[in-house]
Formats: C-alpha cells, sequence, structure tokens
C-alpha cells in the first residue's frame, strides 16, 4: 500500500491544493461578516494572535501527521493514540461531512445567483407568492424566491456532481483543476480589488478596516470569534491537511509547506476584506454581521450600485464564489475518501459513489424549500433554518473540539518534541522548542476555556436557537444538537468498530532516510 500510494506530481501542485482548501467562501465573505461583527480593525489583533500562536503550528502539524505517517486523518490519530484515537479522527472528519453538506448548499445558491446576475438579479423587485408577499427588492427578493423554489435540489445534486468529477481520480484530477481554479480566483479577486478602491470613498472602508482598537480584545467573545474563523478557514479540524500531506514525499518541507499555505489564505483574506469593505463605503451600505446576507445581499448591492459593467462583476464575484467553495469542498471529499479507502480498500469509484449519494441527501436538508418564517424575521425556509443550527454546532464547537484534542494527542502522545524532530529533519526553516509547549499545553488550555465559557453561557444563558419556536417544531433547535452529537458520535463509532484491510505499521522514524524522490 505504501508503495502504491498516489504522489502530489509537483509540490506547487500540493501548495496550489492545500490553498485551494483554505482559500474558500470564508476567506471572501465570512472574514468580512466577523470582521464587521467584531469592530473591523479591532478584529486583527485577535485574529494574528490566532493565525500565529495556533493556526500556523496546528497546521504544520496536521500536514506533518500525514506526512508521516502517509495515513488520512483517523488512519494517522490511530498510530498515535490506537482505538480512542481512532474513533476520534472519524468523529472529526463525520463532524467536517456535516459543514460539508452545508457548504456544499450554499455552493448551490452559488450557482443559482451566478445564473441570476445574468438578468433577474439587477431587476427592481420579485414577488414571493410563497411568503405572501408582493415583492420585495432585489437582490433580496430573488434570493428568497430561489431558496423556497425546487430548483436548489437540483442544483445541490449539480455541485455534488461537479465535486464528483473533480474527486474521479483522487488528486491526479485535483491537482489538474486547482491549477485552473486557483490562479483564476486570484485574478477574479485582483479586479474586484481594484474595482472597489478606485470607487469614490472606497478607501474609507480600508481606513475602518485597519483602524485597530486594542480594547476589543478584553472581549472573550471576540477571540471565539477570532478562532473559529482561523480554524475555518485554514481548513484546520477537518482532517484535510493531514489526507492532503499523505501524498507528499516523505522527505517534504512541512513547516515550509505549512507557512506558505497559511500566508497565502491569510493574505487572500486580507485582500478580500479590501475589496469587500472598500465596495459597501463606496455606496454607503451598512455590512453586515451575517455572512448570509453579506454574500448574497450586501454585496450583490453594492455591485448593482456600480457605475458601469454590472452584470460582469457580478458575474466575477458569484463564479469566484463557486470556484473558491469547489476547490474546498473538494478536499474534504478527497480526505473523507481516502480515509475510507485507507481502511476498507473500497475502489475509488465506490467510495465516491456512497460519499456523494450521502452528500446530496445531507445536503438537499438544507435546501428543503419549505417556508416555515413567512415574515421572514429569522430563517425564512426549513433548509435555511437547520444549516443555521447546524452551523453553530459543526463550526462553532465542533472545528474548536477536534483541535484541542488532536493537539493533545500529537501534542502528549507522539509527543510533539518528535513531530518537530521530524519537521526539522527536512525543513528550511527549523521549529523552535516552544512549538512542544503550544501543542502540548497553550493552544489546548486557550481552546478549552473557549469552549467551556460559550457552552456555559449556552447552558445557563438561551440555548441557541430557543428563541426562534414554530407551533410544530418549537424543538427542532434541540433536536438539531442532538442529531448532530448523536449520529457524529454513532458514526465514528461504527467506522471505528469495522474490520480494515491489514496496513503494514507506519514508520514514524525522525531519522529516516527518504525512500522516495523529492517532489519539487
Ligand atoms: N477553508 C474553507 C473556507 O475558507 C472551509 C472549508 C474547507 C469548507 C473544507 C468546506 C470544506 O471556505
Amino acid at each position: 500500500m505504501e508503495a502504491t500510494r498516489a504522489q502530489w506530481k509537483s509540490k506547487l501542485g500540493f501548495v496550489l491544493a492545500a490553498s485551494g482548501s483554505a482559500i474558500g467562501l470564508g476567506n471572501i465573505v465570512f472574514f468580512s461578516a466577523n470582521a464587521y461583527a467584531y469592530g473591523a480593525g479591532a478584529f486583527y489583533l485577535p485574529y494574528l494572535v490566532s493565525l500565529f500562536v495556533v493556526g500556523i503550528p496546528v497546521l504544520v502539524s496536521e500536514m506533518a501527521l500525514g506526512g508521516e505517517t502517509r495515513r488520512a486523518f483517523p488512519q494517522s490519530l490511530g498510530r498515535i493514540a490506537g482505538r480512542p484515537g481512532e474513533l476520534f479522527g472519524w468523529w472529526a472528519l463525520l463532524n467536517a461531512a456535516f459543514i460539508t453538506m452545508y457548504y456544499v448548499t450554499i455552493l448551490a445558491w452559488v450557482c443559482g445567483m451566478l445564473l441570476g446576475t445574468l438578468g433577474p438579479l439587477w431587476t427592481e423587485a420579485t414577488a414571493l407568492p410563497a411568503f405572501g408577499i408582493d415583492s420585495l427588492p432585489n437582490p433580496v427578493g430573488f434570493f428568497f424566491s430561489m431558496l423556497s423554489s425546487g430548483w436548489v435540489l437540483v442544483l445541490v445534486a449539480v455541485v455534488w456532481l461537479l465535486n464528483a468529477v473533480i474527486v474521479r481520480r483522487g488528486i491526479a484530477t485535483i491537482e489538474s483543476a486547482v491549477k485552473v481554479f486557483v490562479p483564476l480566483m486570484w485574478l477574479f479577486m485582483g479586479i474586484l480589488i481594484v474595482r472597489g478602491i478606485t470607487l469614490p470613498h472606497g478607501e474609507e472602508g480600508v481606513y475602518l478596516l485597519f483602524t485597530p482598537d486594542f480594547q476589543i480584545a478584553r472581549d472573550p467573545g471576540v477571540w471565539q470569534g477570532a478562532m473559529s474563523q482561523i480554524f475555518f478557514s485554514l481548513s484546520l479540524g477537518f482532517g484535510i491537511m493531514t489526507a492532503y500531506g499523505s501524498y507528499l514525499p516523505k522527505d517534504a518541507d512541512h513547516a515550509n509547506n505549512g507557512i506558505v499555505t497559511a500566508c497565502l489564505n491569510c493574505g487572500f483574506e486580507l485582500l478580500a476584506g479590501l475589496a469587500v469593505f472598500s465596495l459597501l463605503f463606496a455606496f454607503a451600505i451598512v455590512p453586515q454581521a451575517s455572512t448570509i446576507a453579506m454574500m448574497f445581499f450586501v454585496v450583490p448591492q453594492g455591485i448593482a450600485a456600480m457605475p458601469a459593467a454590472v452584470k460582469l462583476f457580478g458575474f466575477v464575484f458569484f463564479l469566484l464564489l463557486l470556484m473558491a467553495g469547489l476547490s474546498s469542498s473538494i478536499s474534504l471529499l478527497e480526505a473523507i475518501c481516502s480515509a475510507v479507502i485507507d481502511k476498507f480498500g473500497w475502489s475509488r469509484k465506490k467510495t465516491l459513489t456512497i460519499a456523494c449519494g450521502i452528500g446530496i441527501l445531507g445536503s438537499s436538508a438544507f435546501a428543503l424549500p419549505q417556508v416555515i418564517d413567512r415574515g421572514l424575521a429569522s430563517n425564512g425556509t426549513l433548509g435555511l433554518t437547520l444549516l443555521d443550527l447546524i452551523d453553530h454546532w459543526a463550526f462553532s464547537y465542533g472545528l474548536l473540539v477536534v483541535g484541542l484534542v488532536e493537539c493533545l494527542i500529537v501534542g502528549w502522545l507522539l509527543p510533539a518534541s518528535r513531530l518537530r524532530q521530524m519537521v526539522n529533519a527536512n525543513s528550511r526553516f527549523r521549529l523552535p522548542a516552544v512549538f512542544d509547549w503550544l501543542l502540548k499545553v497553550v493552544i489546548p488550555l486557550g481552546l478549552a476555556v473557549i469552549l467551556a465559557t460559550s457552552l456555559w453561557g449556552e447552558l445557563t444563558g438561551t440555548f441557541y436557537g430557543t428563541t426562534f419556536t414554530l407551533d410544530w417544531a418549537g424543538s427542532l433547535p434541540v433536536a438539531a444538537a442532538l442529531f448532530w452529537i448523536g449520529s457524529t458520535i454513532l458514526g465514528a463509532w461504527f467506522l471505528t468498530s469495522r474490520r480494515g484491510v491489514a496496513q503494514p505499521a507506519p514508520r514514524l522514524e525522525p531519522a529516516e532516510a527518504p525512500e522516495v524522490p523529492h517532489a519539487s
């Protein structure tokens, strides 16, 4: 198995794929929405601290783990911590699968809006019979009319199919796709920035984004926001970087790869912040803290107010979102497929068919067009409500729990000093000894405090979503939380308890001679 594992054709291919996974909707709109929610420039301090203290060390560890064990996430953790490690790895992948399911649904909406940019998105208003509303100004009206139509279910299937096509031959087809997607993403982002900051008053948004406010760092909520943003944005806690790293040659430079990927991702994020904030300030549009609103109403509203080429810029914006999103969702599909193939030895075709089948069903749940909130006071449709509830658990809690436990496993059981030694054996940039303590103590402690504070607030204050009441589904928030935790734990237990195909023991010895040629 070791000898036949596929390998990236070049180091560039790997970096493009890893940065393609990292750069996604999270960078383009979620970052701007989060930054705005936490006071724009004020967000930078917690964001940068999270990046250097947590993001980069965890990213390098995840990549190195895959590179050294040459296995997907559950098997990698299993090699360190036995069955409990494998169980936890599957739990992480299943939590990530929930995120990917609604991520694909959002991409289906992006496809719908992309089609809308050809005309209907820019017309004055759309009637919303399903909501009993005569007309709502576009693009908000267009978005909700799309949300309440069954067509979204077709788009969900289309997006899953696109994912399957790109992942059909594993990293070989992924590498070809990201070589097209990633450069185009940078080009499109460049076009939007130039347009944004050359608009009158556009630069005021840039000032706001870069005016620091150190007071805000006292608010623990800001730290949770920044930490979740870093995890999501760098695709950490998804098992992706371990899967991608497992296709690297043994002597790959993980420290360098990790730092380059993090810089590309965060550089893109800052540039996207410039584009979005300048656009909004040029047209005096109030940004919104809600990421969905930012993506589907606020930015398109800004584009609609441009003096010329509205359709073109709108098309570029949604195409950018689609490409950035696809290069992220394929990475999770690959993380799941490689874990299943590593364990059960199934063919890629069978694995992909089952994964996409389940994916289509899951994403369809988040696209359910049934209107449950006619007045649009909160979410509108059942699908969007479910998305909101699951996102709260899988994103704000799930990813951080994965980060916490993986740092404990790698930090104490491998332990961290061994990982550092292995990375430094092939690295131009030597990880300092403080890396061990970050992984062992600082990161787990920080994440534990954040998680405990939020959970405490949740249990003693208002349980998330319970203010949202429906006569027939008043307990939907509780049911969604139970479904998320129950299905991920049971699923992980099921996958761990199955017997896999025999695997040779991995070699984690630090002083191993490289037996495969360098990728670069
Ligand atoms: N890093 C991605 C982003 O910023 C998040 C993501 C990764 C989502 C993998 C789904 C799957 O958008």
